[in-house]
């Protein structure tokens, strides 16, 4: 599939901002996770993508590839970011493969829509696992190797369900909950030793596997709800690869600890609708 650039990214980005960088990313196969990891490799790094699904993530990669002649993206399939020795593994082979990590992004979730009674507390489990101890496990594989960068940066892929609580998505707002505590804590540990670490929460974005699963399938429901919106429009993955890419960039280095939620400010109106 190719995808055209103006799609992912705006046109006021510089060619080479990334140059000589190596990006590491769960979920990478993702709608949203592989433009950002797009957008990144057009602008100079090059990837290591990480999914369970392993025909899918290759291809991933290799599409993913065709964003910057030369690109060298690798694409794991079978991690499960719920086993740390998968993780371990994957980082040390693209240290090995791509000569180190200097960029990480968390992305890898869970998703379904059910009541609070509606789970099973196993279910309610593996998403907190995907979501939470994916999460860790993630930072926990990549850190020595992110300590040897001279530019160290982690960007988790949370959500805004949390900040006001979310009917049939207890189990996501609670394990988005923790993602964003987490990523406060590695800010504090280990900024002093020049880690930046941010959370990025999409709001509704179109075309994406979160909303495809969200999302009323009536056209007028949908209409209702965009029209809601503060920004007037649902969001696109080029606004989360966008922001990526600032979040990623030297343009960024004072913003750690922080969670950024891009989403047209609709979570202002959550309770609203
Ligand atoms: C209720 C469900 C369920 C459902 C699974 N379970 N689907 N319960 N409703 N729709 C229960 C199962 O019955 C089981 O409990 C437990 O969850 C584990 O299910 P498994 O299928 O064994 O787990 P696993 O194979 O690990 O799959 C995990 C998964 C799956 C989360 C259920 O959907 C998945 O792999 N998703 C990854 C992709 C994904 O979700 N992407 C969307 C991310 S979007 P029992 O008790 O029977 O054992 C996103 C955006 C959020 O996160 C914010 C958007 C704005």
């Amino acid at each position: 599939m190719s995808v055209p650039e103006s799609k992912y990214l705006s046109p006021i980005w510089r060619d080479d901002i990334f140059k000589g960088k190596v990006i590491f990313v769960t979920g990478g196969a993702g709608t949203i996770c592989s433009m950002q990891t797009r957008a990144m490799v057009r602008l100079g790094a090059n990837a290591c993508i990480l999914g369970r699904n392993a025909s899918k993530t290759e291809a991933a990669a290799k599409d993913i590839a065709t964003a910057r002649p030369g690109a060298k993206v690798i694409g794991i399939g079978e991690c499960d970011v719920r086993k740390i020795e998968s993780l371990e593994a994957a980082a040390a082979r693209c240290a090995k493969e791509l000569g180190g990590i200097d960029y990480v992004i968390a992305g890898a979730a869970g998703n379904f829509v059910a009541s609070i009674d509606g789970i099973s507390s196993n279910a309610f489990k593996t998403v907190m696992d995907i979501d939470v101890l994916g999460t860790y496990n993630t930072i926990k594989a990549t850190l020595p190797h992110l300590l040897r960068s001279p530019s160290p940066r982690l960007l988790a892929v949370s959500a805004t369900f949390h900040y006001t609580g979310m009917p049939f998505q207890a189990h996501v707002a609670a394990a988005k909950a923790s993602v964003d505590s987490l990523i406060a804590s590695v800010a504090l540990e280990y900024g002093p030793r020049g880690v930046v670490a941010n959370v990025i929460a999409p709001g509704p974005i179109a075309g994406t596997e979160g909303m495809a699963r969200l999302a009323s399938s009536k056209p007028e429901q949908i209409a209702e709800y965009e029209r809601a919106i503060p920004s007037g429009r649902f969001g696109t993955v080029r606004d989360i690869a966008d922001a990526t890419v600032f979040l990623l960039s030297d343009a960024s280095s004072y913003i750690n600890g922080q969670v950024i939620p891009v989403d047209g400010a609709s979570w202002r109106r959550q309770g609203a609708y």
